[in-house]
């Protein structure tokens, strides 16, 4: 049986790099994988006076579709050593009200990318943070950095590097043996 879950890009911009791999990531995956992409780019800022009982409809989306999956896998660039502000707001809006987080004992992984040589190592330590008090366990290994990526796509931007293909494949397998795990 396939395991839905949510594939979560930190990058709101149209030829973002991040995307091109979470899209590669989605071929990729073994089909008890099925990554489903849920969108945060129109996700308003997070503010507790908009939770009334009709809360805006862009998080009412947002928190049902990350609910109809069993895990998340993160792909996300790095914004001055962190994780882009859209992220961090996707990461609150799911949180609350207090009490019914979406993300509550999800299990979920992380791939940063960047065009830089660090591979967005910053971002994707940050972002373990929130997730420790949002209880989602998280694969420590293989971890993800992928960096340099402008040489690894192609003019289309599809990910043609043969080498980060097979461990994107590797990750992704290994991403399935954790949620297997952390199910019991
Ligand atoms: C960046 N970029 C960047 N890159 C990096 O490796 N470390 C960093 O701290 C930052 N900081 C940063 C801040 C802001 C505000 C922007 C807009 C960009 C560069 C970033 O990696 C690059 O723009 C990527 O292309 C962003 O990823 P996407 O949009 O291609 O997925």
């Amino acid at each position: 049986m396939s395991v839905r879950v949510a594939l979560i890009v930190g990058s709101l911009r149209e030829g973002s790099y991040s995307r091109a791999v979470a899209l590669a990531l989605k071929d990729l995956a073994a089909p008890g994988l099925e990554l489903v992409p849920v969108e945060i780019g129109d996700l308003p800022l997070y503010n507790p006076d908009l939770e009334t009982d009709q809360p805006p409809a862009p998080w009412r989306r947002f928190r049902a579709e990350v609910s109809a999956t069993e895990a998340v896998l993160f792909v996300t660039p790095e914004y001055n050593r962190s994780i882009p502000g859209a992220l961090k707001n996707a990461l609150d809006v799911g949180s609350r009200p207090y009490g019914h987080s979406v993300w509550q004992g999800k299990p979920a992984a992380i791939v940063s990318v960047s065009p830089g040589v660090i591979g967005a190592f910053g971002a994707n330590h940050h972002l373990r943070q929130p997730l420790v008090f949002l209880n989602m366990p998280v694969m420590q290994q293989p971890e993800a950095y992928v960096g340099n990526v402008e040489a690894l796509l192609d003019d289309e931007g599809r990910l043609t590097n043969e080498g980060t293909r097979d461990f994107l494949k590797t990750f992704a397998d290994a991403f399935a043996d954790w949620i297997d795990k952390t199910r019991g």
